[in-house]
């Protein structure tokens, strides 16, 4: 089964080199690997979320629909689109947004900072929170499981956003996933209809809907620093643009690095300068390490913003062409775009078919017998689940009846250890729980940790 590769930028403004850095190049790298299969997106809808001026949200599209093809996106490997134009997303988003608990969107990180904000300001804790901003998570969820990809790149800030991703999408396998003879009796009865026809490589444990993906962080360029040596980001107002603006915009965005006040000549230190950070991001490591000893043989900053000039522009000059050409027929632009939805559609629609089979949004047909109905009881049980992630190790979780986590192990070096504990928590209760190790999840008291323990101990006896 392929690894689906999935990202989307906000369509709002243009793209600076922090985006090309973070997002655009390592994702177009991505897309060359062999058995990966790419999909990449407009987030138009998101865009609309911040932003009310219609022209600018065209415009913004356009740009960033043009710089992903100009930075040499492949769209005959990959899939590339505009969110908006797969009417899918936002159908799942609701049903995403009916098994995500409120609790979970209050602790968004984006959402908090505008309740912060108010609050910092005395004003009403909710002013100008719209609910777009505040489901924001589950817009996204629903981007990403749509196609059901293993691995979303983005920026550190977004990584709680896929923590959320996987939070939904295991809270929905567990409350709707056909149930195999191996799962958990007792349950909901299996939805009806054939899931053998989903739209996605098949997940994880063969009978649930939706892969859990996974944050892929570039280590090494986490956040690309701006002009002032905070994360570059266009509300700091110190972006380095990609291409709009030219050579020349380059040329004098990097010429308002901030420096020291060392001179030429003078040995400067190289370490924490925002300028070798984003010379970092376009060099090999032999060049890293050759632009460090100049500074500290004493290169002025000039003549180092003339070497990260040089450094970039070899690098995106030629984009940048190809960008130009682009921005004067969107009609091409548009063509393959159209083609790109199509190729989304036919994997969305199908998967949104089984969900919606899944939920009871189904043909209308003689109901069954409500035998079904019976093992309510054990329904509402938490189960512990063993399992093994990418990395190789073992882990185990004990989740609520409604799929929210309530612990989560540590990784195991082997599948015994891991089952060693979950015998020992089953059936000691929350007195092996001081030495087990695990971690309560998200919002998750103590005392209810310790109650599902006693529930699953009484169940036993
Ligand atoms: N929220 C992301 C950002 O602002 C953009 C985005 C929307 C996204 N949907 C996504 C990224 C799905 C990855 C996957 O950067």
């Amino acid at each position: 089964m392929p690894q689906r590769v999935l990202t989307g930028i906000t369509t709002t403004g243009t793209l600076h080199l922090g985006n090309y850095v973070g997002a655009i190049r390592p994702a177009i790298a991505a897309s060359r690997e062999a058995a990966v299969e790419s999909f990449y997106f407009m987030a138009d809808y998101h865009a609309l979320i911040k932003c009310d001026d219609p022209d600018r949200i065209e415009r913004s599209r356009l740009q960033i629909a043009a710089t992903w093809l100009a930075a040499g996106l492949d769209t005959e490997r990959s899939t590339f689109y505009r969110q908006s134009d797969i009417p899918e997303i936002p159908e799942l988003t609701w049903l995403l947004t009916c098994v995500t608990s409120k609790g979970q969107m209050n602790r968004a990180h984006a959402y908090k900072a505008s309740v912060d904000a108010n609050v910092a300001a005395g004003e009403d804790p909710d002013a100008n929170v719209s609910m777009g901003l505040y489901s924001y998570p589950i817009l996204m969820a629903a981007d990403i499981l749509m196609f059901n990809a293993h691995r979303v790149p983005v920026g550190k800030d977004q990584v709680q956003h896929i923590e959320m991703a996987r939070d939904v999408a295991q809270r929905f396998n567990h409350l709707f996933a056909k149930r195999g003879p191996q799962a958990d009796a007792g349950r909901r009865p299996p939805p009806e209809g054939d899931h053998s026809a989903r739209g996605g490589p098949s997940p994880n444990e063969g009978n649930e809907f939706f892969v859990l993906p996974e944050a892929q962080v570039d280590a090494e360029m986490e956040l690309l620093p701006g002009l002032d040596g905070r994360k570059m980001s266009k509300s700091y107002d110190n972006a380095i643009p990609l291409f709009e603006g030219g050579a020349k915009a380059l040329r004098e965005a990097i010429a308002r690095i901030v420096t020291d006040s060392r001179l030429p000549g003078e040995p400067k230190e190289p370490e924490g300068s925002a300028l070798v950070t984003i010379y970092d991001a376009f060099a090999t490591t032999a060049q890293r390490a050759a632009f460090r000893a100049e500074l500290r043989g004493g290169l002025g900053w000039g003549d180092a913003k003339q070497r990260l000039y040089d450094q970039i522009n070899a690098e995106i000059g030629p984009m940048r062409d190809k960008y130009e050409t682009l921005m004067a027929h969107p009609e091409r632009i548009e063509e393959t775009l159209q083609a790109g939805a199509a190729k989304a559609r036919a994997i969305a629609a199908p998967l949104l078919a089984t969900l919606r089979e899944a939920v009871g949004l189904r043909r209308f047909q003689p109901l069954k017998a409500a035998a079904a109905e019976a093992p309510k009881a054990k329904a509402a049980l938490p189960v512990f689940k063993q399992y093994r992630e990418a990395d190789g190790r073992f882990y185990f979780k004990l989740s609520a009846h409604d799929g929210r986590v309530l612990l989560q192990s540590e990784g195991f070096a082997g599948g015994r250890d891991a089952g060693e504990w979950v015998k020992k928590l089953k059936t000691e209760g929350a007195a092996a729980l001081a030495a087990a190790p695990v971690a309560r999840g998200d919002g998750v008291e103590a005392a209810e940790v310790a109650d599902a323990l006693a529930a699953l101990i009484a169940a036993a006896e």
